[in-house]
């Protein structure tokens, strides 16, 4: 596996596997890889003969007492992963590189229902941050797919939303959400939880599924997501949201919808916050 800094070296390489002939998929991340982020290189590798990966912890999309400066960066551990999992090329730029002229022209991204919501609320400017940073690497590694993880499944929306109004030539794929073997969604800020918040944390999961079950047996969705962030308290979380919504656009569904829904949570525990989500099947 190849590594590379700047834009130009990233360009020159993916320019010599398009003179082949050959096709491009691309898994940007945060880096701190586990295998949920694996699972989409190995997806990206199964589509397309070359893989891309980015790992930049994206300062535009972190609040300002949000976990910017902590949060977990293990490059030499990542490298090793990656190449393991069957990607060609690692992208790791600076902040630099991104954003070389600081604060300068950014997407600020309106996409009806979808940014204005659950975590658009709680995270004022976050989906800002993701989809300028998304842009920019879709401009500098041209892929002809790229992977997001179902776990960030707003994020996902965002995405896929951008890329249709916005007619940006790349396919958008998703893989489902990989969980530790008691149910809670792998996540790098799952090392910021205590032993006791981390058995605690399994409760997320639970309250999802529970969600659904409620859902298939009738009950009025605000009952089952008042139940839920209520259930979340009283075991310590501090709830932002607890919400059943139109897998296909996050929006709201009405009683009797029973088909194509999601269950999202976000919650903190301590001073992590968890989010995770439910496909209803
Ligand atoms: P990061 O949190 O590193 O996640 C990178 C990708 O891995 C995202 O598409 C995310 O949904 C996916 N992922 C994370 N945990 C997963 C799990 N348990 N199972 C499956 N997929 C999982 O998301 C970001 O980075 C950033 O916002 C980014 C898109 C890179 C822009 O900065």
């Amino acid at each position: 596996m190849q590594m590379v800094q700047d834009a130009a070296g990233l360009r020159a390489t993916i320019r010599g596997w398009r003179s082949q002939g050959q096709t491009v998929g691309f898994v940007p991340t945060m880096g701190n890889l586990h295998a949920g982020h694996y699972s989409l290189v190995k997806l990206a590798k199964a589509r397309t003969d070359r893989v891309v990966a980015s790992v930049f912890v994206n300062p535009t999309q972190f609040g300002p007492h949000e976990d910017f400066e902590r949060y977990p960066r293990t490059l030499a551990q990542d490298q090793a992963g990656l190449a393991e999992a069957g990607c060609d090329l690692l992208f790791t730029p600076d902040v630099a590189t991104i954003y070389p002229f600081g604060p300068a022209s950014s997407v600020s991204l309106h996409v009806p229902d979808i940014t204005d919501t659950l975590e658009g609320t709680h995270r004022p400017g976050h989906f800002d941050g993701v989809a300028t940073v998304v842009c920019k690497l879709f401009n500098l590694v041209q892929p002809d797919i790229a992977i997001f993880g179902q776990k960030d499944f707003q994020q996902l929306k965002v995405i896929e939303r951008m890329v249709r109004d916005l007619s940006l030539p790349v396919k958008v794929m998703s893989a489902p959400t990989q969980r530790a073997d008691d149910g809670l969604a792998l996540s790098s800020r799952n090392q910021y939880l205590s032993a006791d918040e981390r058995a605690e944390s399994v409760m997320i999961y639970q309250t999802l599924q529970q969600m659904r079950d409620l859902i298939a047996k009738g009950h009025a969705r605000k009952v089952v997501e008042q139940a839920a962030a209520s259930r979340l308290e009283r075991a310590g979380f501090v709830p932002d949201y607890a919400a059943i919504r139109r897998a296909e656009d996050l929006s709201e569904p009405t009683d009797g919808d029973t088909d194509g829904l999601v269950a999202l949570i976000a919650a903190r525990l301590g001073s992590t916050r968890l989010i995770d989500n439910l496909l209803f099947d």
